[in-house]
C-alpha cells in the first residue's frame, strides 16, 4: 500500500509540508482530547503512538496476535492504543469483557466503519441496539435454535455428500474455497429453506462474491473500483430477494427459513413490522455472518486434524461406529448421532479456540465511563480481545498446545467466546457446529487428505486461516 501512496503524492513540497500538517494535526487532537476528566481519574495506560497513524503501523507491521499479548503482558488487562485515528481501549481480562458485552453492555455500543455498515446494510442486526436489536434477535435466534435446525440435518447432509465425490475426483483442492461454497450453500437453506431454484442461487452466489470482495478492500467509491462493484451487487442483491419476497406473497405463503420467520411475524399482527430494507439487510447480513466465519474455522479444523494424526484416528475411530450404526439401518446421519460426538465436539471447541478468527470485536463508549478505576472518554473505542484470552495461561494452561483434552471440563465463565458474550453474541453458533460435524462424519470416514506444500503460515481474509486457503490432496480412504 504505501509504495502507491507515494506515487500519487507529488515530490517537492513534500518535505515542506510535512512538519506543518503533523502540527497542525497535533494541535486539532490536542484541543480536541483536552477534555475534564471526572473524579481525576487517570486513562488506562499504554501508549498512544502518534495520534492518526496511532500504532496502526505497528499493528499492520507486527503479527497481530504478538501486538496485543506483548501489550497486555505490558500493560495489564486494560490499556489504551491508537488505531486508524481512533483512540481504543483494549481489554484481555474475562471479567472486564464480561462488563462490556453484558452487564453494562447498554454503555458500550456495536461499531462499524460506515463504508462496511453501507455495504451490508444499515438496517442490520449488528449495528443496532435497544427494542430493534432484541426484536431483531428473538427472530433470528428462533430461526437458529437446536430445535429448529435439527429438522435441517439431512438438507446438510445433502449438500456434503454433494460436495465429497468432487474432491475425491478432483485430486487437489483449495480447502477454504470449497468451505467457503459448502457454508454458503447451508447459510442459504436456513435463509431461504430448501426451494430456491438453481438458477437463482447461482445468482445470489455471483453477487454475494462481488459484495465480498469490495468488503475487503478500500472503502474507494470510483467507477470500477471493488467498492463500487460491491455495492452495485449489493443492490442487486435487493432486486433478487424483492423478487422472492413478491413471489411468496403472491403464493400465499411465508415459506421456510429465516425469511418466513420474518414475513410470519410481519403478519402476525406484531407490534414492530419490518420494512423492506430492514428484511433485506438482515437477510443479507446473516448470510454474510454465516458463511465466511464457518468456512474459516472448517479450514483450520482440517489443518489440525492433519497435523496430529493421533487426533484424526481418535476422531476417526469415534465417527467409524456411528457409520456402523447408521449403515445397518440403512439412513443418513441424524441430530441424536451428532449429540454423541464428544472426542469430536473437543476438537471442535479447541479448533475454535485456537484459531480464535474474531480475534477482538469492536464497541464504542456512549458516554464517559469508569472502569477498574480508570476513565474511557465518551465515543473512544472500547475492545475486547478474545485471542488474549483464548491464550491467556490463567485460563488455559499450556495455551500453544493444541489439546482438544482441556474441554473435558468446561471452560470458566467468560473465559471462552469464540461466539462472543452477552448481548450481540452469535445466534449462529449452534448450526456452525452442527455443519462441522456433519462434514467431520463423512470426510473422516470416507476420505484421507495431505496438505500440499509445508507451510505454516497464515493469511488474512479478514479472518486467519492457514496459507493459500490449504491446497490439500484427497484420495478414499481404503
Ligand atoms: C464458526 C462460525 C462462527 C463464528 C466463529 C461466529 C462468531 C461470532 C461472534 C464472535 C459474534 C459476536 C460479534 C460481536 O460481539 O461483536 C457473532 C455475531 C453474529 N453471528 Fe456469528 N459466528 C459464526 C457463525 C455464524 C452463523 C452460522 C450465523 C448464522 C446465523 C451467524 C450469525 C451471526 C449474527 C447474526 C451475529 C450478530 C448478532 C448480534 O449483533 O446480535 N454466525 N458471531
Ligand atoms: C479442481 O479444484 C480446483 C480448486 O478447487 C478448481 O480450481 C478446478 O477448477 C477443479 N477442477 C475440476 C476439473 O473440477
Ligand atoms: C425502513 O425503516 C427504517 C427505520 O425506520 C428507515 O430508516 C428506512 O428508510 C425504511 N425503509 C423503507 C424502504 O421504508
Amino acid at each position: 500500500m504505501l509504495p502507491s501512496l507515494s506515487s500519487v503524492v507529488s515530490p517537492p513540497p513534500l518535505p515542506v509540508v510535512v512538519p506543518f500538517v503533523f502540527v497542525f494535526i497535533l494541535i486539532v487532537y490536542t484541543l480536541s482530547h483536552h477534555r475534564k476528566q471526572p473524579y481525576k481519574l487517570r486513562l488506562p495506560p499504554g501508549s498512544m503512538g502518534w495520534p492518526y497513524i496511532g500504532e496502526t503501523l505497528k499493528l499492520f507491521t507486527e503479527n497481530p496476535n504478538s501486538f496485543f499479548s506483548d501489550r497486555a503482558k505490558r500493560y495489564g488487562k486494560i490499556f489504551k492504543t491508537h488505531i486508524l485515528g481512533c483512540p481504543c481501549v483494549m481489554i484481555s481480562s474475562p471479567e472486564l469483557a464480561k462488563i462490556v458485552l453484558v452487564t453494562q453492555s447498554h454503555l458500550f455500543k456495536p461499531t462499524y466503519p460506515p463504508s462496511k455498515e453501507k455495504m451490508i446494510g444499515p438496517q442490520a442486526i449488528f449495528f443496532h441496539q435497544g427494542p430493534y436489536h432484541s426484536h431483531l434477535k428473538k427472530l433470528i435466534q428462533s430461526s437458529f435454535l437446536p430445535s429448529t435446525i435439527k429438522r435441517s440435518v439431512s438438507q446438510i447432509e445433502d449438500i456434503v455428500l454433494g460436495f465429497l465425490p468432487n474432491w475425491e475426483h478432483n485430486k487437489t483442492i483449495n480447502t477454504l474455497q470449497e468451505m467457503k461454497m459448502y457454508a454458503f450453500e447451508v447459510a442459504m437453506i436456513s435463509v431461504f429453506g430448501n426451494k430456491l431454484e438453481g438458477e437463482e442461487m447461482e445468482g445470489i452466489k455471483g453477487l454475494y462474491q462481488c459484495l465480498e470482495k469490495g468488503y475487503n478492500s478500500m472503502p474507494l467509491d470510483l467507477p470500477g473500483t471493488p467498492f463500487n462493484k460491491a455495492m452495485k451487487a449489493r443492490r442487486g442483491l435487493n432486486e433478487k430477494l424483492r423478487r422472492i419476497i413478491e413471489k411468496r406473497k403472491e403464493s400465499g405463503e411465508n415459506g421456510e427459513g429465516l425469511l418466513g420467520v420474518f414475513l410470519r411475524s410481519n403478519e402476525e399482527g406484531m407490534k414492530m413490522k419490518m420494512n423492506e430494507s430492514q428484511i433485506a439487510d438482515n437477510i443479507i447480513g446473516v448470510i454474510f455472518a454465516a458463511h465466511d466465519t464457518t468456512a474459516s474455522v472448517l479450514t483450520w479444523l482440517l489443518k489440525y486434524l492433519h497435523d496430529y494424526p493421533h487426533l484424526l484416528d481418535a476422531v476417526r475411530r469415534e465417527q467409524e461406529e456411528i457409520r456402523c450404526k447408521r449403515v445397518e439401518a440403512n439412513r443418513g446421519i441424524t441430530w441424536e448421532d451428532t449429540r454423541r460426538m464428544p472426542l469430536t465436539t473437543q476438537v471442535i471447541q479447541e479448533t475454535l479456540r485456537a484459531s480464535s478468527i474474531l480475534s477482538f470485536t469492536y464497541r464504542e463508549a456512549v458516554e464517559d465511563v469508569e472502569m477498574e478505576g480508570y476513565f474511557i472518554p465518551k465515543g473512544w473505542k472500547v475492545l475486547p480481545l478474545f485471542r488474549t484470552i483464548h491464550y491467556s495461561s490463567d485460563f488455559f494452561p499450556n495455551p500453544n498446545k493444541f489439546d482438544p483434552s482441556r474441554f473435558q471440563v468446561t471452560p470458566r465463565p467468560n473465559t471462552y467466546m469464540p461466539f462472543g458474550n452477552g448481548a450481540h453474541s452469535c445466534p449462529g453458533s449452534d448450526l456452525a457446529k452442527l455443519e462441522m460435524l456433519v462434514l467431520l462424519h463423512h470426510l473422516t470416514t470416507t476420505l484421507r487428505w495431505e496438505v500440499i506444500g509445508d507451510d505454516d503460515g497464515i493469511q488474512y481474509g479478514p479472518f486467519p486461516v492457514p496459507q493459500h486457503g490449504l491446497p490439500i490432496k484427497v484420495c478414499p480412504l481404503n
